[in-house]
């Protein structure tokens, strides 16, 4: 299968942060590689920022000795990398001091298509709306690229829209989250709207629960300090886990376009009830000998959750009656991401001994193997009479797409394409994002009030007994965490 590379017009790329952990190991990594994919045209400037004092040669080698570290060997061509290091660029500028914008002016063309990526952190965004503006350098439709986290709670992503407003409209501003640029992800809309399959089946009426996973084997490690003042409520609820929930709730979007599609997400977001405190366990890592959530935080009276679970509910007429369990954690036995949409019990059972029997489960895989599981009854081969036994059919991208399935973009070329592209579907939109918080911000304030300690659980468990109990008192049970 031959991979069809849509072509982009030459762009002007300024990324402030140029120099910063993101930019090293993501943005320039992914660039590079949309570079070997003939999608970055030669005259394209990417124009790197921060405050080091770095000239274009300088600020190559930092990023040839990046590609080195970030890119799999195979994609390591001498000639390719020489190439792409003659897109780069750099200006030593401080966001919140005023030398240096000149210089970046007299780069950035003005006729072409112009992004500016602000993987700095939010406290600059202000400065850097500013003083874009204020020199005249962003064109009327220039992109803004921002990064999570996209405010604490309500009010400060309220300020940081209104920071950026004052010079962007909303359809110049491209907030990414990254989960929205996995190839899984996107093909979750493909499965539900490009089929007729699973459309009839996928309401209350048929689907038992939903449940959203995302477990990382990682501590905090060296994020502990910024870490413990977030949270994973707010480090993966609010964003990554609320956006998969969307997804897999939404209502068919007229057409596959930016304002269709967020328009639907939106929706579901506004259509989730409050949670009680029956409906939510937080837990922290415990490990021994200084490995535990709070040594790693460097804060040992820290109440910051390392993990959540939680059961949610869409009010509305497709999902009533419908529980969403989603759970997320740190150090927890196994690195793997998956939505499984499990459906009821057929409403009579033909079959004398229907012991064996076990619910159909559709299993989208995000990490690792990406790939989808469905898991259907079938009849026990052999002459024993009529047993049944659950079986997987079983696609794995890698290997259903041959070549292709097993070299899928990193989210980032795939978000970054679309922003030179001018496509913001896969972008969260600001109403969205505001009511996500909306949504967690109560349930977070109530945990601040009530000042408990989070329940502790094992590094490397599937994490606190409460959370195996959200489910069991349900009547339902987790799937184990593993690869
Ligand atoms: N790293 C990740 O994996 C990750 C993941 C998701 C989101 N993010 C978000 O992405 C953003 C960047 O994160 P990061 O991890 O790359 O941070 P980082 O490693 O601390 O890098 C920050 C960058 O900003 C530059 N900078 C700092 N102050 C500046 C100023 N006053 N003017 C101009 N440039 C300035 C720094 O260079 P100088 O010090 O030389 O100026 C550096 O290039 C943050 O908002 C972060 O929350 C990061």
């Amino acid at each position: 299968m031959v991979s069809r590379v849509i072509p982009v017009d030459p762009f002007d790329l300024v990324i402030f942060g140029a120099t910063g952990d993101l930019a090293r190991r993501k943005i320039l990594p992914s660039l590079y590689r949309r570079f070997l994919g003939g999608q970055i045209p030669e005259e394209a400037r990417i124009i790197g920022v921060s405050r080091a004092e770095l000239n274009d040669e300088q600020f190559r080698a930092q990023v040839a000795e990046a590609l080195s570290e970030f890119v799999n060997q195979s994609k390591q061509s001498a000639e390719q990398i020489a190439g792409f290091l003659r897109c780069l660029h750099y200006v030593t500028i401080d966001a919140t001091e005023e030398a240096g914008w000149d210089k970046l002016k007299a780069l950035v063309r003005p006729d072409l298509v112009q992004a500016f990526y602000f993987s700095v952190a939010p406290a600059l965004f202000g400065a850097l709306a500013d003083r874009l503006h204020g020199y005249d350098i962003a064109r009327a439709d220039a992109r803004i690229v921002v990064e999570k986290p996209f405010g604490r709670d309500l009010a400060s992503a309220r300020a940081l829209n209104d920071t950026l407003a004052a010079h962007f409209s909303e359809d110049q501003i491209y907030r990414i989250d990254h989960y929205l640029g996995k190839e899984t992800v996107q093909n979750l809309m493909a499965v539900r709207f490009a089929n007729i399959l699973f459309e009839p089946l996928w309401n209350a009426q048929y689907v038992d629960h939903v449940q959203i996973t995302v477990a990382e084997t990682v501590g905090v490690g060296g994020r502990g300090a910024y870490y413990d003042t977030s949270g994973a409520m707010r480090d993966m609820v609010q964003n990554h886990l609320m956006q998969l929930l969307c997804l897999i709730a939404m209502e068919p979007p007229y057409h596959f376009d930016p304002s269709a599609v967020r328009d639907e997400k939106l929706k579901v977001i506004r259509a989730l009830d409050p949670l009680g405190p029956e409906d939510i366990v937080r837990g922290q890592y415990v490990g021994p000998n200084g490995t535990s959530y709070r040594d790693d935080a460097g804060n040992p009276n820290s109440r910051t959750e390392s993990y959540v679970a939680l059961r949610c509910h869409v009010a509305n007429w497709r999902w009533k009656g419908t529980p969403f369990y989603l759970r997320t954690g740190k150090k927890l036995r196994a690195r793997t991401s998956e939505i499984a949409v499990v459906f009821k019990e057929p409403p009579h059972s033909i079959f004398d001994d229907a012991t064996d029997w076990r619910e159909n489960m559709l299993v989208i895989r995000l990490q690792p193997n990406e790939g989808m599981n469905l898991k259907m009854m079938i009849k026990e081969p052999g002459p024993g009479g009529m047993r049944l036994v659950q079986v997987p059919l079983d696609m794995s991208f890698a290997e259903a797409l041959g070549e292709e399935g097993a070299d899928m973009p990193d989210a980032y070329e795939r978000l970054i394409m679309d922003v030179i592209r001018g496509n913001q579907t896969l972008f969260m939109r600001g109403d969205e994002v505001e009511a996500a918080w909306a949504w967690t911000d109560p349930i977070i304030a109530g945990w601040e009030a009530a000042k408990a300690r989070p329940q502790a659980y094992d590094s490397g468990s599937s994490g606190p007994e409460d959370a195996l109990m959200l489910m069991h008192r349900d009547g339902r049970r987790w799937r184990e965490i593993r690869e």
